[in-house]
């Protein structure tokens, strides 16, 4: 038997539909369902309307009545992070902030290099309920998916450990997660070879094993001069792609050309760009690579923040994730964070919204969620207030008071 309920009304309810997945949006184009309702049937949404006329088309359903003013919207989704990970950073955080880079701090030994050495000491037990942790911090602001990135491992063993502990946490954590393979992230100190013979060694030996395993089906590589150039990772994607792995590229983050290997593999997603030029951006506007900006990885670092204004107005199509890493973004806020990129770049409450929900759910290929739309997952971020307004001029600082994911109740503040 099936179980239905009727959840209401809501001030407003944006199902976030009928909005078009690349280019600028303008607030007029949200859909806003004024004294609104949704109607769940187990995990997934059976109808979207007005709340009093759901109940007279379902009078035998339960309802959920809501009292005061509460605004609705699809489940947020962070198509990129890196929560898996043992250690701290802090001390690179503070090495920063007086005056050494990134890439200096990566030379002296710290940087990504430090959280690997720290992962290989974590149990992959630790490592799993780390990632829970995490991932249920990031449902109670919203989150009702989260990309989890391996690449603190770097070894075909400890990349194994990760991609085994993400796949642990995901039974656990209220948030699914949605796993990647990112062995591609430095060539490990320890590895005695270049960069070339590690991408072909991990191609060769972990590829398969990510099959058999079912551990993941995305691909991620960091393409720059402190990890690997545009050369080095040709052979590894082709490999990636003739096993029907989903690419994605951490790309233009410190120097442009990323992206163009992201557009010539049609990779799923290319992410950071904030040091894509004019050139980079018109090559990600025409293709179908979806542009993700990482606001979260600028504040961490203080640096520029992707040009997501130019992005969108040449008409990419723009998500926007935490990049949640122990390293670069350690924050891991992801509406404070979107919040913010809009301001400084000037995007509008649509766009910000969109590249939360169903452009992020574009950039994992995640066809089931991120509106609120009869048939797709029951993810929903409700908030206590009468304007949708208010939740990106709170800067995150407005929390959601109730979370449903796949149609449950997880997360109640007033409980
Ligand atoms: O997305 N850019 C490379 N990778 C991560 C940082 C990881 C780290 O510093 O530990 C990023 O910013
Ligand atoms: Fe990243």
């Amino acid at each position: 038997m099936k179980k239905r309920t009727l959840i209401g009304p809501f001030k407003q309810l944006l199902p976030m539909t009928g909005i078009k997945l690349k280019g600028a949006i303008s607030d007029h184009e949200l859909e806003i369902i004024e004294d609104g309702g949704i109607l769940i049937e187990d995990q997934l949404i059976m109808a979207v309307g007005n709340f009093k006329a759901l109940a007279a088309e379902y009078p035998e359903v339960s309802t959920t009545v809501l009292n005061g003013n509460h605004v609705c919207l699809p489940g947020f989704i962070d198509a990129h992070t890196h929560i898996c990970f043992g250690g701290s950073r802090s001390k690179d955080y503070a090495m920063r902030n007086a005056g050494k880079s990134y890439l200096e701090i990566a030379h002296a030994g710290g940087g990504i290099w430090d959280t690997v050495t720290q992962t290989r000491i974590s149990s992959l037990e630790e490592l799993t309920k780390n990632t829970i942790k995490r991932a249920n911090r990031h449902l109670k602001n919203g989150t009702t998916t989260i990309e989890v990135k391996s690449g603190y491992g770097l070894t075909v063993s400890e990349e194994l450990k990760m991609l085994r502990a993400i796949k642990g946490a995901n039974e656990q954590a209220l948030p699914e997660l949605i796993s990647t393979c990112l062995a591609a992230h430095m060539l490990p100190k320890d590895f005695e070879g270049t960069e070339k013979e590690y991408l072909k060694m991990i191609s060769k030996e972990l590829f398969p094993i990510l099959k058999e395993e079912n551990l993941t089906h995305r691909i991620d590589a960091f393409i720059e001069q402190s990890a690997f150039s545009a050369d080095d990772i040709q052979a590894y994607f082709s490999k990636a792609s003739e096993m029907n792995f989903d690419i994605t590229v951490h790309a233009d983050q410190f120097s442009a050309g990323g992206s163009k290997v992201a557009v010539e593999f049609n990779a799923i997603s290319a992410d950071h760009l904030e040091a894509s030029t004019e050139k980079e951006i018109a090559l990600l506007a025409h293709s179908d690579t979806i542009s993700v900006a990482l606001p979260g990885a600028s504040i961490g670092l203080g640096c520029d923040f992707t040009p997501a204004r130019e992005l969108l107005d040449a008409g990419a199509a723009l998500a926007i994730a935490s990049d949640h890493n122990p390293g670069s973004a350690p924050m891991g806020d992801l509406l404070t964070q979107a919040s913010i990129l809009g301001t400084f770049q000037k995007l509008t409450n649509a766009e910000v919204l969109a590249g939360i929900t169903f452009r992020a759910a574009a950039a994992l290929k995640l066809e089931d969620r991120g509106k609120l739309e009869a048939g797709l997952l029951a993810d929903l971020a409700v908030f206590h207030s009468d304007n949708y307004q208010d939740i990106l001029y709170n800067q995150g600082n407005l929390k959601p008071c109730m979370v449903w994911k796949n149609g449950a109740l997880v997360f109640d503040r007033h409980k």
